[in-house]
């Protein structure tokens, strides 16, 4: 089975530290010791937002902070790799070729951000569609796909199941309330629904909730389905085990 992780900066570097990468690799390496196959992508986290904050005060151009962003999420990238070892690649895969080809060779594939104007949740599932993943997986710091942001309104309603034409029109609403926080971006659901590709949203802090949701299809989050897909999700132990 092959799976796209995209873990948010948030995620694996609330703070920068040791434990959570670890905790994160050593999940990774566990998937890729039982023979699935594994493409990383990190975003940039609070210190992207730092970064672009102060950039923006001094006058850069959104192209610009998209590039500092870019950067942060290759140095959150780096920060998996010297955890991960042997088994991945040496440096954050700056396109798609070059991460699909270092899954072709079996390696762990890591990267951020590749181009200006959209984030690491784009990357994720056109990653996921570049290698033909069997499913991609967001490891957000939120609990899945709610019907509003959980944190203005308190009626907002997690979607357990979502179709993904669904996914595209959750995710345009909450995108139109400026502030609202999105748990992937519009773009991201764009290609999730071109590609037909399965898709889980899910809490990634306890980087075990990403390992259950790959080997068994067990999560708390939402499942994004495409359309022609059965309600049945993929997981690994279904097909392979
Ligand atoms: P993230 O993917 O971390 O953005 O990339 P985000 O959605 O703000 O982060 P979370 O999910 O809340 O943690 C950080 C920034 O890097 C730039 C964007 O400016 C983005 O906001 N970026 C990232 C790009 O311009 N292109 C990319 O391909 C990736």
């Amino acid at each position: 089975m092959k799976v796209v992780v995209s873990i948010g900066g948030s995620v694996l570097v609330p703070e920068l530290g040791t434990d959570r990468v670890a905790e994160h690799a050593a999940v990774v390496e566990n998937l890729i010791g039982d023979g699935c196959g594994i493409g990383v992508v990190v975003g940039g986290g609070g210190v992207a937002r730092e970064y672009i904050g102060a950039a923006r005060d001094l006058g850069a151009n959104e192209i610009e902070l998209d590039k500092l962003g870019i950067d942060v999420t290759r140095l959150n990238a780096r920060l998996l790799i010297a955890a991960l070892g042997e088994g991945a690649v040496t440096a954050p895969a700056e396109d798609y070729e070059e991460a699909g080809e270092a899954l072709r060779r079996g390696d762990v594939s890591v990267m951020g951000g590749v181009a200006p104007a959209q984030t690491t949740d784009a990357v994720g599932a056109a990653l996921a569609e570049y290698v033909d993943a069997d499913l991609l997986v967001y490891a957000t710091s939120v609990p899945g796909v709610y019907s509003d942001d959980p944190n203005e309104v308190d009626e907002a309603t997690k979607y357990d199941q979502l179709p993904a034409a669904d996914l595209v029109d959750v995710i345009a609403g909450l995108e139109m309330n400026a502030g609202a926080s999105a748990p992937v971006d519009l773009l991201a659901a764009k290609i999730i629904e071109r590609s037909g590709m399965r898709t889980i949203v899910l809490d990634g802090t306890d980087p075990e909730r990403i390992s259950r949701a790959i080997r068994h299809g067990d999560h708390e989050g939402t499942d994004v389905i495409p359309d022609g897909v059965g309600e049945e999700p993929t997981y690994w132990a279904s097909d392979e085990q």
